[in-house]
């Protein structure tokens, strides 16, 4: 299973949701950082070994091993290593200009993490329909639309959302599930009212989701403890983890 999380408009969250969710996935699953505008875990989390992860393999590794012909469903989760929290990361570029120059090996790459033998989870990073990372979205079974719980933020997502869609299914089949990430005491109230704005617009997508703010639990992410220890019980990480059950609860159904 392939799930993608993208902002539409640079609202914050998107990384930090998606190693949430990968932190508690119940299946073995990896995390790619395909956000063009790099990768951001290498420098914020520990990895197993103590220490920043080691460089000599990430998302670039992983093109040249498809370039190279190998198309293997390990290829992807060969190119992860482990961070201290347990979380496989394939690390992500570090500039838009890697990004760039990968050019056509993005579609090889979403082919690759489409028959990967794990579950991949990948952080797109802001996408619209002339990102880089289009065909990765195109290829994901679910795409996870990330949006702070701001006005600002949830009119963007109201505003361009259709479009991205549109552009998502040119392909084929892929279900758009959006996450709100807000104040835990509003989370009912403003997915409510998200919903009832997408409503709106006639735009075919889930209920969003709800993730709570919960500073303290990035952190403790970030500084290498598990979640499947005391830190599971944590509010953002019982959120993603009802997400995770639901999304392959969902997955089973529609495959
Ligand atoms: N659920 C959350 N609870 C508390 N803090 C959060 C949460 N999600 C994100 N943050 C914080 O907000 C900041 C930005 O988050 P994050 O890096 O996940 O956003 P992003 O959308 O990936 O941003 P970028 O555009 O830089 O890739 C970080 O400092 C992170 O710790
Ligand atoms: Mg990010």
């Amino acid at each position: 299973m392939l799930i993608s999380f993208a902002s539409v408009k640079g609202s914050p969250g998107v990384t930090s949701t998606a190693l949430a969710t990968a932190a508690v996935w119940p299946r073995p699953v990896v995390l790619l950082e395909a956000d063009p505008a790099g990768g951001d875990l290498a420098y914020r989390c520990v990895s197993a070994g103590g220490g920043p992860l080691p460089g000599g393999k990430s998302l670039l590794t992983l093109a040249a091993a498809v370039r190279g012909g190998i198309t293997g469903s390990q290829v992807v989760s060969d190119q992860a290593q482990m961070l201290a929290c347990g979380v496989h990361v394939v690390q992500g570029v570090t500039s838009t200009t890697q990004a760039r120059g990968l050019g056509s090996l993005w579609s090889e790459v979403a082919e690759a993490a489409r028959g990967s033998e794990v579950d991949v989870i990948a952080d797109l990073g802001r996408l619209d329909r002339g990102s880089f990372t289009m065909p990765l979205a195109q290829a994901s079974d679910v795409v996870v639309p990330v949006a702070a719980a701001s006005l600002e933020s949830v009119m963007h997502m109201r505003d361009q959302l259709p479009e991205l869609v549109l552009a998502l299914r040119q392909q084929g089949i892929v279900s758009v599930a959006p996450v709100l990430v807000g104040p835990d005491a509003h989370a009912a109230r403003d997915c409510g009212d998200f919903d009832a704005l997408l409503d709106r617009t006639g735009v075919d997508v889930a209920p969003a989701r709800p993730v709570p703010v919960d500073h303290r639990a990035v952190q403790r992410l970030e500084a290498g403890e598990k979640g499947t220890g005391r830190l599971g019980r944590s509010l953002l990480l019982r959120a993603t983890r009802l997400m995770a059950e639901a999304m392959l609860e969902e997955g089973a159904v529609a495959r």
